[in-house]
């Protein structure tokens, strides 16, 4: 592999990797000799079109599915999960894209879903509220989030802003490796770019990130590595190092297919004006008038 693009002097063993991999679903092969890695301070991108198998990968790295063949090794470590409880006790957090929250709960008891802190003993233990406000502000202020209130609920925040919240729980919670699956998907331009510069923190607090992506300019912004994925096998792999943002974007388009797409394009194009002949006349005043 060549130097890394971060700067750092990654040379430790991969947080995660994927090697051979394939997974079945009955007879389907959703995936065929997959090969991936992450390492610590790094951010894996798997770009892929509709039903390449981003999803099935990542359901694997979280433990809801086993492969079928190849090896998963964590930290070196040939693994099988049990169960995504089992990828959280190794440090393997998954944000889905349906991010599992509570809408009409407050940002803070979001934040600390699952994990609730207590204090008192016995009939005197309860949920300790100050603490779990004070902590969520804090972790969102530490990784640049300003929210005006932790109080107000989670699903009056945009979707950029909850998938922050997201990200800087992992983070708290001590996660190594984050998996995000599609986390700009449904963002505009500017929350995207909100969401990639967290993405970014989490990475330069030292975790592993795996980004699941459609969109290979968010992947060639913030990504070290690119993995592509057409129906279920590998079609690139690839360094930040080895290629361009143009030929990442052609390889996700599937090169030869694009250049084919954009000469239909041109056809249509071409043809437009000719098609509706009997009323040619009348059609092209009309352009006239709205180019005026
Ligand atoms: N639970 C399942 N049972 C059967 N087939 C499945 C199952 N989940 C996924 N598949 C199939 O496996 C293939 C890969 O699906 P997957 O969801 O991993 O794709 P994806 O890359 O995440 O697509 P998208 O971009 O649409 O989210 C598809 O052909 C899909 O129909
Ligand atoms: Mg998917």
């Amino acid at each position: 592999m060549g130097p890394q693009a971060g700067g750092g002097t990654v040379m430790s063993t991969p947080l995660v990797k994927l090697t051979g991999v394939s997974k079945y679903y009955g007879n389907i092969r959703a995936l065929r000799d997959v090969s991936l890695e992450v390492s610590a301070g790094e951010i894996t991108c798997v770009l892929g079109d509709n039903g390449a198998g981003k999803s099935t990968l990542i359901k694997i790295i979280a433990g809801l599915h086993r492969h079928d063949a190849g090896t998963f090794e964590i930290e070196g470590e040939e693994t099988v999960l049990a169960n995504p409880r089992a990828a959280l006790d190794r440090g393997i957090a998954t944000v889905y894209q349906d991010l599992a929250v509570v809408p009409l709960m407050p940002v803070w008891r979001n934040f600390f879903l699952g994990s609730e802190p207590t204090r008192g003993r016995g009939p005197f233990r309860r949920l300790d509220v100050a603490h779990m406000r004070e902590t969520t502000r804090a972790e969102l202020l530490r990784m640049g989030i300003d929210l005006r209130d932790v109080d107000q609920p989670i699903g009056t925040l945009s979707g950029g802003e909850r998938q922050c919240v997201a990200i800087a729980r992992a983070v708290h919670f001590g996660a190594k490796v984050l998996v995000l699956d599609e986390p700009t998907a449904a963002l505009g331009v500017k929350q995207s770019g909100v969401v990639l510069k967290y993405v970014a923190a989490a990475r330069d607090a030292g975790l592993g990130v795996v980004l699941i992506t459609h969109n290979p300019h968010h992947a060639h912004l913030v990504g070290d590595r690119f993995v592509l994925l057409k129906r279920g096998a590998m079609a690139g792999s690839h360094t930040r190092d080895s290629i361009t943002l143009d030929e990442l974007t052609r390889q996700m388009a599937g090169g030869s297919e694009l250049d084919e797409l954009s000469h239909e394009l041109e056809r249509v194009a071409e043809s437009g004006p000719d098609t509706p002949s009997g009323s040619t006349p009348a059609t092209a005043s009309d352009r006239d008038d709205t180019t005026r």
